[in-house]
């Protein structure tokens, strides 16, 4: 065995000897194949570091651009519009109203349509699904008239212009669980170009109009008005905001001279007493009462029939107003809502161009900014604030036509 060993050894040696090329052959493709591998080694690293290294940090800085908040939110902003259209309505509409009942729908009645023609129809929004169905008419053919939504969820139209041209001393109810019209009693003076308020009483405050400074309250639970005091001055296409404080802020206006006074009436008294003027003459201007119950006026027109890009605050706890940012665009006949996180968002209206500009502004720094523009130039629209957030912006003049589309602010 040992021998046998010792023998295996010597042969396993002279075969060695004996295949002495193959041995050698073996080595070089060994090295070779070394090198290959150093080689191949050197080249994925190569790889790693120098080709791929671009994408290893593009995709190391994407991760960084999404997560850093101030970039991503402006280039959103910047890209996104934040207008996407919803159904349209059945009627093309101008100096309509809209109405956001207490179910969530919205109840759009009248105005103008096409060639002029005043509207009795009226058309109902279903935010749930983005569309329109006509409901019943009003009774009497109306314009320059006001809506409002009740707290019993009913909704009063007061008032207007006749199809005789005639001031109407009428008011009929809507009731949207039935979806028909009823008529209630009559007001105490035919108004048109006035103000309707739901007070947190639930009674409504009708202010001016072609009535000059006289005003009035509709009791829901009767269904009867009764005057009440007289405005300090005569007003019409003035705005009314009823206050944190349950007074309500009358602004500007004017029946014959146009105003930059605005006046307070105190429920509790039924009497009205002036508070501090506005810097500006303002006419066909917006009221919003923002969530920190100060009041924002924006735009209008003044005395020498300007545009006016200007809006100011007002401070109940101080009675004062103040100049706060000016609009990117001068504008009347526009609209302006309060958004659920504090912003107004102003829409649209003429300032010797048809507007298809839209703004917010911010309370927390009293500044604008510009947001995508509408889908479609408006002017004479109307603007709701939905339940779920969105504004629903319907119908008014492009410059050319009357139009019955309607979109969605998010
Ligand atoms: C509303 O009135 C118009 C005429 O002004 C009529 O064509 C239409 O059928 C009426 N709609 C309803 C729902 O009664
Ligand atoms: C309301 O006024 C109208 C005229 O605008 C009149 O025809 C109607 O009879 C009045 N209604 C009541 C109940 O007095
Ligand atoms: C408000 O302005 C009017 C003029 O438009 C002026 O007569 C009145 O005195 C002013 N009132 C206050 C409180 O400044
Ligand atoms: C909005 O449209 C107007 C023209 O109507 C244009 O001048 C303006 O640049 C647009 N603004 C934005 C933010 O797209």
């Amino acid at each position: 065995m040992h021998t046998n060993q010792v023998y295996r050894e010597r042969v396993t040696v002279n075969n060695g000897s004996h295949k002495w090329w193959h041995h050698r052959w073996f080595k070089i493709i060994g090295i070779f194949v070394i090198i290959l591998i150093v080689f191949a080694v050197i080249l994925a690293l190569l790889l790693n570091f120098v080709v791929l290294a671009p994408d290893k940090s593009e995709t190391s800085t994407t991760p960084a651009t999404s997560s850093s908040p101030p970039q991503t939110t402006t280039t959103t902003t910047t890209k996104k519009s934040e207008w996407s259209v919803t159904g349209n309505m059945n009627n093309v509409r101008r100096d309509h109203t809209a109405s956001v009942l207490l179910n969530g729908k919205v109840l759009i009645t009248g105005e103008e349509g096409i060639s002029n023609i005043i509207l009795n129809s009226a058309e109902l929004y279903d935010p749930s699904t983005g569309t329109w169905t006509t409901t019943s008419n009003i009774t009497n053919i109306r314009y320059d008239y006001t809506a409002s939504v009740l707290l019993n969820g009913k909704v009063l139209v007061i008032g207007g212009e006749g199809i005789n041209n005639n001031a109407l001393n009428t008011a009929e109810l809507y009731d949207p669980s039935t979806g028909t019209w009823t008529t209630t009693s009559n007001l105490t003076d035919a108004r048109e170009w006035h103000t309707a308020s739901v007070l947190s009483n639930g009674k409504v405050l009708v202010t001016g109009g072609i009535a000059g400074n006289s005003a009035e309250l509709y009791d829901p639970s009767t269904g009867i008005w009764t005057t009440t005091g007289n405005m300090i001055q005569e007003r019409a296409h003035h705005t009314a905001s009823v206050l944190s404080n349950g007074k309500v802020l009358v602004t500007g206006g004017g029946l014959i001279n146009y105003l930059n006074s605005a006046e307070l009436y105190d429920p509790s008294t039924g009497t009205w007493a002036t508070t501090g003027n506005m810097t500006n003459i303002r006419v066909y201007h917006t009221a919003s009462v923002l969530l920190n119950g100060k009041v924002l006026v924006t735009g209008g027109d003044d005395i020498n029939n300007i545009v006016l890009n200007s809006a100011e605050l007002y401070d109940p706890s101080t009675g004062t107003w103040k100049t706060v940012g000016n609009m990117a665009n001068a504008r009347y006949t526009h609209t302006a809502s309060v958004l659920l996180n504090g912003k107004v968002l102003v829409t649209g209206g003429y300032n010797g161009n048809y507007l298809d500009s839209s703004e917010l502004y911010d309370p927390s720094t009293s500044t604008w900014t510009t947001t995508s523009n509408m889908t479609n130039t408006r002017s004479d629209h109307t603007a709701s604030v939905l339940s779920n957030g969105l504004v629903l912006v319907t119908g008014g003049f492009d410059g050319s036509s009357v139009i019955n589309s309607a979109e969605l602010y998010q």
